[in-house]
């Protein structure tokens, strides 16, 4: 009776609703105008989340419930539930990264942030939580405006960028366990909706983060050493005051609702099957209380890449026992009815992860009709998505993490009274691909180096030097003959995702080619000093310009305190 009058209360709530005009139904279960779904306890919001739960899977025949455990979980169709997209992203802005989230209907955009080594290097906790908070209400929007088959971000990447070569470096917070930590609570904490001060989570998650990669993650492809199969050897003590920190304070301080357990074994246990790991550190010691998936073919790796197991179903039940609950890609999907038929698995097992996964669509809102149509996320409109609000959060963490590394003689700024002609150098001035680093999203707009620099000066003369980042030929005579006809010269060098990124690292920290030479070549014949600016994500030498006379100003653009690699006071 009490839960009949809630649901009159509800759907009272939905006619006076002043956004009822929304004409687009986001996939969400217990849809109020299917008489069917009244009589579901799942679908009852009174009910706690474990009753709901539990009512959901007792419907559930074993098929549909391995259905469940891949990042496609596909709909229930008798019971009015839609598919389920787990896997999107939202590294620096809501990324068209993973499956979840489409810029194909109204929305074409989102707020793309600075790469998250430079947001980063601002130190300013409450901007990483505004950053969080802008990518959740962007991408409730989307979800309202039909364009989001899934709320589950899996971002922030925590791990330390503990190796300067790692080509994923520029995706994290740097090396650094205590600003690492600080960073991840932050983060989630705006992006889930939660408050700024204290431990409360909201009622309702405006989104749900994850934190990867659980644990010791920070290596791609080095030299044919891959990720799928690399064993990290930590000691416990740098696991405890090294790696582990971030995810502690994910969980504890920002009370993620995911986490995701790396490719890599950590001391011969591959992540995804270690039951100390996942639950008794995570869910244990720190009273984790969400979905843990796995990286992209994690579950495979443990038997294909690891030979960890001696088949798939074992591999399937090793993960899943040691308290994994989602398997990115279908693996789980494929091998765990046999699995249990060998009697590797039981039904308690999928029980276990299913509980996890159904726990968090609920507590996103997804299973009380359609959250499009109530508060708190209900009202957030396509407007909110590349507001003036949020693109000037934006421009700030921008200025506030770029770093200054030299300026002698105060070089900069440069005063445009001072400056008739000025020439802009360098594969990095204008490439817009560039500026997104990874894992982005179609940014609101864009403006590269040399379009700025163009409304600035008007007499403003482009070459890029080189082919392209690598460089393996430069037109340095052009270079120089330009930097010697005018006043200023500002050079845009750097590294780009040919040089670092997802399953590709870097085997040094020089400049890449011939950029060493161009530079070089440049400051000699140019008029006076010339600035350098560094686009990058991880760390470069450049300890051959640091006693240059010729470059002055000299700029990062990574945030990276870059390596003075003979510098003993580094
Ligand atoms: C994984 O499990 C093994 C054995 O249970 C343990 O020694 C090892 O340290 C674990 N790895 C992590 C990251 O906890
Ligand atoms: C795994 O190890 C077994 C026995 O050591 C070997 O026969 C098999 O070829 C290995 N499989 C892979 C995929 O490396
Ligand atoms: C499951 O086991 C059956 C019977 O042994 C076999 O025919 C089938 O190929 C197996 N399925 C997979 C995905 O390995
Ligand atoms: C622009 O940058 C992208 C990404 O780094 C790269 O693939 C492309 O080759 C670059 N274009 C030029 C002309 O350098
Ligand atoms: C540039 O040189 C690198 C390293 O020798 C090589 O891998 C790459 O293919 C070259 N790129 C071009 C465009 O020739």
């Amino acid at each position: 009776m009490i839960i009949h009058t809630a649901l009159i209360l509800l759907f009272s709530r939905f006619v006076q609703s002043p956004w009822l005009v929304f004409s687009v139904n986001p996939p969400f279960a217990c849809d109020p105008s299917d008489p069917a779904t009244q009589q579901y306890a799942f679908c009852k919001p009174t009910l706690s989340i474990k009753q709901r739960t539990q009512d959901l899977m007792s419907r559930l025949t074993l098929d549909e419930k391995i259905a469940q455990l891949g990042d496609i979980a596909p709909p229930i169709m008798r019971l009015g539930v839609p598919g389920y997209q787990w896997w999107s992203e939202s590294l620096h802005g809501v990324s068209s990264g993973g499956r979840g989230i489409h810029f194909n209907g109204p929305i074409k955009a989102a707020t793309s942030f600075p790469q998250v080594i430079l947001t980063a290097a601002t130190f300013n906790p409450l901007l990483w939580y505004q950053i969080g908070q802008v990518i959740g209400t962007e991408a409730r929007a989307l979800y309202n405006a039909g364009q989001a088959e899934g709320l589950t971000f899996w971002s922030p990447n925590i791990n330390i960028f503990r190796d300067p070569r790692w080509g994923r470096g520029q995706e994290t917070p740097g090396e650094d366990p205590l600003t690492t930590s600080i960073y991840a609570a932050s983060y989630v904490k705006g992006l889930q909706g939660s408050p700024y001060q204290g431990g409360y989570t909201p009622q309702i998650l405006q989104a749900s983060a994850c934190c990867k990669h659980f644990t010791a993650y920070d290596l791609e492809n080095w030299e044919g050493i891959v990720r799928d199969s690399f064993n990290a050897e930590v000691s416990a003590q740098d696991l405890e005051d090294t790696f582990q920190p971030p995810f502690r304070s994910c969980i504890e301080e920002g009370h993620a609702s995911g986490i995701m357990c790396s490719y890599n074994q950590v001391n011969g246990v591959p992540n995804c099957a270690n039951y100390t790991l996942l639950t008794q550190t995570a869910r244990g010691r720190w009273k984790f209380n969400g979905y843990i998936t796995s990286d992209c073919d994690a579950v495979a790796d443990i038997y294909e890449a690891q030979n960890y197991t001696k088949t798939p179903e074992d591999a399937v039940a090793y993960a899943l026992k040691a308290g994994m609950d989602l398997n990115c890609g279908n693996y789980v999907q494929k091998y765990a009815r046999n699995a249990t038929q060998q009697g590797k698995l039981t039904e308690a097992d999928i029980d276990r992860a299913l509980q996890n996964l159904f726990s968090v669509r609920m507590r996103l809102g997804l299973f009380n009709g359609n959250p499009n149509r109530y508060p708190p996320y209900g009202s957030i409109r396509s407007d909110q998505v590349c507001s003036n609000d949020h693109q000037n959060l934006a421009l700030q963490a921008a200025l506030d993490g770029i770093v200054l590394l030299k300026n002698t003689e105060s070089v900069l700024p440069l005063l445009k009274s001072q400056v008739s002609s000025l020439a802009v150098i360098g594969p990095n001035a204008n490439n817009f691909t560039v500026l997104l680093g990874n894992y982005a999203g179609p940014p609101c707009k864009i403006t590269t180096p040399l379009m700025g620099k163009k409304s600035y000066v008007k007499d403003t003369r482009y070459l890029a030097g080189c082919q392209d980042v690598a460089c393996n030929s430069s037109s340095i005579d052009q270079a120089v003959q330009l930097a010697s006809s005018v006043d200023h010269v500002v050079m845009f060098m750097g590294l780009d995702q040919s040089q670092e990124t997802e399953a590709l690292d870097r085997i040094d920290l020089v400049l890449p080619g011939m950029q060493g030479d161009l530079i070089t070549s440049v400051a000699k014949a140019a008029k006076k000093p010339v600035i350098l600016v560094l686009i990058c994500g991880g760390p470069v030498d450049i300890d051959f310009v640091k006693s240059n006379p010729k470059i002055m100003g000299w700029l990062s653009w990574s945030g990276w305190r870059h390596c003075h690699c003979s510098d003993p006071l580094r």
